[in-house]
C-alpha cells in the first residue's frame, strides 16, 4: 500500500459525459456522469467488465478520445480544465502534466525510431542539451531495471522484448515528470513474472516522486494491492466508489460484491469457475434504470426505471436502490447472482456467462 496521498485533488471529474458521433451521424453514448476525484500522491483503480469505459474515462483526461467525440462535464486538472486547453496550452498539458502508459508499448512507440532517440525527443523539442538528456535517460532507464542502458538506446523496438519496452515506455513518462499518470492496463500483455516486475517497479517510483495515477485494469485483487480507492464502472457509470480496505471485505453494490466472489481462488483448482451470470451492457444499451438491474439478483421494479443517486457510506459512495438494507445486512445480493460456469464452456458465446469482471482477459 502506498504512502499517504495530498488532501486537495489534483484531478476532478464532474459529471464527464461522452459521446461518439456514429457512422449513422446519431450520438453513441459512452460516458453517462463520471464523478471522481483523485488527490495527488494517491493511486485510483478503476475496476469493471469489457465495454464498461475505463479507457475512454483515461483518454478523456489525455484528452485523447476518438474523432467525432463529445466531451460535456468538467475535466479539472490542477484547477484547470483540460477541455478548454487549445494549441501550444494543449501540447504542454499533454507532455508534462500527465504520462499515459498504454497496455501495448509497440502500439505507442514509433518503430522507425531508436529507444534513444524515442526518449529524448522531448528533451530535443525543449531545447536541452543532448548530452545532459541522454544521461538522464540512462539513469531512468537503470532505475527501471534495466542493465547496459546505452546499448538498449542504441536498439529498435523491435529489438527489444514486451517487458523491456514497457519498461521504456514507463522511463520516458518518469522523464517527462507529470503529476499524473494514467496507466491502461499496463501490464496485460506481459508474462506473470515481468507483469509484478514491472508493477512493483512503477509502484516505487510513482510513490517516491509522489505522483497521482489512474490505474485501468481487469483485476480487482491487483486494483486493491496497488491503489489507495477503487471505483468500479459499469456501462458509462460509475457504480461504487471505495477505499481498498473496505470493498474487500464490505463492498455494497451487487455488482461489486459479485465481481469479488467471481474472483478465481488462488492455489485452488476448481471443476466450476464462478462467474456473473449474463452479459454487460454498454452505456447505449442500458436502460432508463440501474444499468446492472438485468443482471442483479435482488433487483426491484424501481430499478428498471430510476437510475439510483450515489450515496455516501464509510469508505466511499455507492449508487443502489438498495445499498442501505444491504448495508445493514438485511439483504445478501450475493447468493443468488454468482452461479457456477462449468469450465470448458467458452464464455463468449452469446446467452452463455460471462466470467465476471476480473482477470478474464489477462
Ligand atoms: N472509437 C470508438 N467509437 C465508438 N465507440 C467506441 C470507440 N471506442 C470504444 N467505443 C465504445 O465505448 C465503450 C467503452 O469503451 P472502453 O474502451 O472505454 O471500454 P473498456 O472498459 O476500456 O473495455 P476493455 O476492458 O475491453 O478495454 C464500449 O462500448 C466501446 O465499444
Ligand atoms: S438492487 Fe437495483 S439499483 Fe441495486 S444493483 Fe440491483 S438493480 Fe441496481
Ligand atoms: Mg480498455
Amino acid at each position: 500500500m502506498n504512502s499517504e496521498p495530498a488532501a486537495d485533488p489534483l484531478l476532478r471529474l464532474r459529471d464527464l459525459r461522452l459521446d461518439i458521433l456514429g457512422a449513422d451521424g446519431a450520438d453513441l453514448p459512452i460516458l453517462r456522469g463520471i464523478d471522481l476525484t483523485l488527490r495527488a500522491g494517491e493511486a485510483v483503480g478503476i475496476v469493471g467488465e469489457s465495454g464498461s469505459g475505463k479507457s475512454m474515462t483515461l483518454r478523456c483526461v489525455g484528452r485523447l478520445t476518438p474523432p467525432g467525440a463529445r466531451i460535456t462535464g468538467d475535466v479539472l486538472v490542477g484547477g484547470h480544465d483540460v477541455n478548454r486547453l487549445r494549441g501550444k496550452d494543449l501540447r504542454r498539458y499533454r507532455q508534462t502534466q500527465v504520462g499515459y502508459i498504454f497496455q501495448d508499448p509497440r502500439a505507442a512507440i514509433n518503430p522507425m525510431h531508436t529507444v534513444g532517440d524515442f526518449l529524448l525527443e522531448p528533451a530535443r523539442d525543449r531545447g536541452e542539451d543532448r548530452t545532459a538528456a541522454a544521461t538522464a535517460a540512462a539513469a531512468t532507464l537503470t532505475r527501471m531495471g534495466i542493465t547496459d542502458p546505452l546499448r538498449r538506446m542504441r536498439q529498435y523496438p523491435f529489438e527489444l522484448s514486451g517487458g523491456l519496452l514497457q519498461r521504456v515506455m514507463i522511463a520516458s513518462v518518469l522523464l517527462a515528470g507529470p503529476a499524473l499518470l494514467l496507466a491502461d492496463e499496463p501490464t496485460t500483455a506481459l508474462d506473470v513474472t515481468t507483469q509484478s516486475e514491472v508493477l512493483a517497479l512503477t509502484d516505487r517510483l510513482r510513490r517516491d516522486r509522489g505522483i497521482a495515477m489512474l490505474f485501468v485494469t481487469h483485476d480487482l485483487d491487483l486494483a486493491m494491492a496497488v491503489c489507495h480507492r477503487i471505483v468500479v464502472l459499469y456501462a458509462g457509470r460509475v457504480l461504487e466508489v471505495s477505499d481498498s480496505r473496505t470493498i474487500r471485505r464490505a463492498a455494497l453494490h451487487p455488482y461489486t460484491r459479485a465481481l469479488l466472489a467471481s474472483r478465481p481462488p488462488v492455489g485452488i483448482r476448481l471443476p466450476r469457475i464462478p462467474v456473473i451470470p449474463g452479459a454487460p451492457v454498454s452505456a447505449a444499451d442500458a436502460g432508463p434504470g440501474c444499468p446492472f438491474a438485468a443482471r442483479c439478483p435482488v433487483a426491484l421494479p424501481v430499478c428498471g426505471s430510476e437510475v439510483p443517486a450515489p450515496t455516501a457510506h464509510p469508505g466511499g459512495t455507492v449508487a443502489c436502490h438498495r445499498a442501505a438494507e444491504i448495508a445493514a445486512g438485511a439483504l445478501d445480493p450475493l447468493l443468488p447472482s454468482v452461479a457456477q460456469h462449468p469450465t470448458g464452456l467458452d464464455p463468449a458465446t452469446p446467452g452463455n456467462p460471462v466470467p465476471g469482471g476480473t482477470g478474464e482477459r489477462a
